[in-house]
């Protein structure tokens, strides 16, 4: 479903994604995981388009889509979580939602505008979107504060409207980036939920960065690991978690002290994956 080739940034001197080749299988969820400041985010930022590859490529569904711009390859069905700044901070948490579900049909070329004469279709599309966004805003606890200002909403909630958003726009790839970083711990299971029903449909491909193991061992089919901007260990989420260069990184050893290093901390629990990627695309 989605691959990248080689995918490189740099800033200035400074790799901050060091040619990551791997490919993501639809029906699974892969948890990327490395400490901080290991180009988790930047690497999405490349998949997304936010950020222009220095070197490398990003295919979805067999298409190199590396120069296209973000909205198009959202159109084209690759979805990264909205950031706060992104979302219609003025317009209430319900028209945030309705408008991503009218972007979605928009792209999908069912009008969205006035611009066609069947005023009825229009209607009847329209109060199916306005029940949609209502269902979703339920999926995501956020009933209630429907008609509030994006703007208004505690910072849990706003992480709940990103991820509403998201279910909008319907994309086949999934990005989630610390879905739930900063939320209360009674908000955690709401978007943990939202995440197994996605995992439950087989066309679904799922990216999650997230840093609670409990959450990781759960719910990934399977684990890599950015260090330095390299991917340095891909495979089964129980290898990958044992494997000492995520014990290292999360459980605190010398070497994350000293700054870990792939090379000081040992061998990946894999070989580091051919070109394709260790799963099919
Ligand atoms: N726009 C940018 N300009 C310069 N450096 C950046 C930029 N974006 C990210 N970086 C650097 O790239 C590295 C990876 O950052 P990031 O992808 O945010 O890490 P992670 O999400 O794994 O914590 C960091 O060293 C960060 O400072
Ligand atoms: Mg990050």
């Amino acid at each position: 479903m989605l691959e990248t080739q080689d995918l490189t940034i740099r800033f200035g001197g400074h790799v901050a994604v060091d040619h990551v080749s791997c490919a993501f299988a639809p029906g699974t969820l892969t948890a990327i995981v490395g400490p901080n400041g290991a180009g988790k985010t930047t690497y999405f930022n490349l998949i997304s388009g936010q950020l222009p590859a220095s070197e490398g490529r990003v295919l979805l569904g067999g298409q190199d889509i590396t120069t296209l711009a973000a909205p198009l390859r959202t159109r084209r069905g690759l979805g990264r979580a909205f950031q706060l700044t992104q979302l219609f901070a003025n317009l209430t948490v319900h028209e945030n939602v309705r408008l991503a579900i009218q972007a979605r049909e928009a792209g999908r070329g069912n009008g969205g505008g006035w611009g066609g004469v069947d005023f009825w279709r229009v209607w009847l599309d329209r109060k199916t979107w306005l029940d949609e966004a209502q269902a979703i805003l339920g999926q995501v606890r956020l009933s209630d504060k429907a008609q509030a200002h994006a703007s208004r909403l505690p910072h849990g909630d706003q992480r709940k409207l990103e991820v509403a958003l998201l279910i909008a726009l319907d994309p086949k790839v999934f990005m989630f980036d610390e879905p739930t970083a900063g939320m209360s711990v009674d908000e955690v299971p709401v978007i943990l939920d939202l995440i197994r029903g996605l995992k439950s449909r087989p066309d679904c491909t799922i990216l999650l960065v997230e840093h609670k193991m409990d959450v990781v061992r759960e719910l990934a089919d399977r684990i890599i690991v950015l260090h330095n901007g390299q991917l340095v260990a891909d495979g089964e989420p129980a290898a990958v978690i044992a494997s000492p260069v995520v014990q290292q990184a999360y459980l605190g050893g010398p070497a994350a002290e000293a700054g870990l290093s792939a090379e000081a901390v040992g061998t990946p629990p894999r070989p580091l994956p051919a070109k394709q990627g260790g799963h099919p695309a």
